[in-house]
């Protein structure tokens, strides 16, 4: 390419090393997502691409990569449950980001009516059957109908996953965002007094 045209319109080289550092700015929540397995023993995977979708209907979304074995399984079985974890639950992340073989070993659980295993102290349970797939490039986009949903009734603070590194909140950094009529249909609005 000799006058610059042809060169601004090949595809820009991205650095994943820059990808994932400059991506790591967006600081978000940390979920686990399970299911039961084939043999009925429950898998699950820690899980940062997760996001609610849709209000009508309620759908969920969350990106797996491609090679990931609870993928797998929750493909075969259809269903799956998110865990969103609470500020102490760091180990019980590691151990879900991690290729142990049994991470449900130490970890207190229990089946849902739905038939789903559910992580004891996650600040909120979403269950969901899998309702779409499409491709996300070296991932998956898996969009969930939410089928029943749970919150714990102890007010625990989450954990959340800022530049590769663990972190929480700091409540009193709080601060009420005033309701507006535009963001009516912001999905994780809660009364009509905050959208938070
Ligand atoms: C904080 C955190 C967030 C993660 N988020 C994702 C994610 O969104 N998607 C994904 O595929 N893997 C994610 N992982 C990595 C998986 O949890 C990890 O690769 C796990 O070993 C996959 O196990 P599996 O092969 O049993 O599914 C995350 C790991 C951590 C620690």
């Amino acid at each position: 390419m000799t006058d610059g045209v042809g060169a601004a319109a090949t595809e820009p080289e991205i650095d994943p090393r820059r990808f994932r550092t400059v991506l790591g700015q967006f600081c978000t929540g940390i979920t686990i997502i399970t299911a039961f397995d084939q043999d009925a023993a429950p898998i699950g995977f820690a899980c940062q691409s997760f996001a609610a979708l849709s209000l009508e209907p309620p759908l969920v979304l969350f990106c797996p990569t491609k090679v990931s074995r609870s993928w797998a399984a929750i493909e075969a079985s259809g269903r799956f449950a998110v865990n969103v974890l609470a500020e102490e639950q760091q180990a019980t992340c590691a151990r879900f980001g991690s290729r142990e073989p049994d991470k449900f070993a130490g970890i207190d659980w229990h089946t849902s009516e739905l038939e789903l295993p559910l992580l004891d102290g996650a600040l909120a349970t979403i269950q969901c059957t899998v309702d779409r797939v499409v491709d996300g490039g070296d991932h998956h986009i898996v969009i969930g109908r939410v089928r029943s949903l749970s919150e714990s009734t102890e007010s625990g603070r989450p954990l959340l996953f800022y530049r590769g590194q663990y972190t929480a909140i700091e409540p009193e950094k709080t601060t009420p965002a005033p309701w507006r009529a535009d963001l009516d249909h912001f999905l994780t609005t809660t009364t009509l007094d905050t959208w938070l």
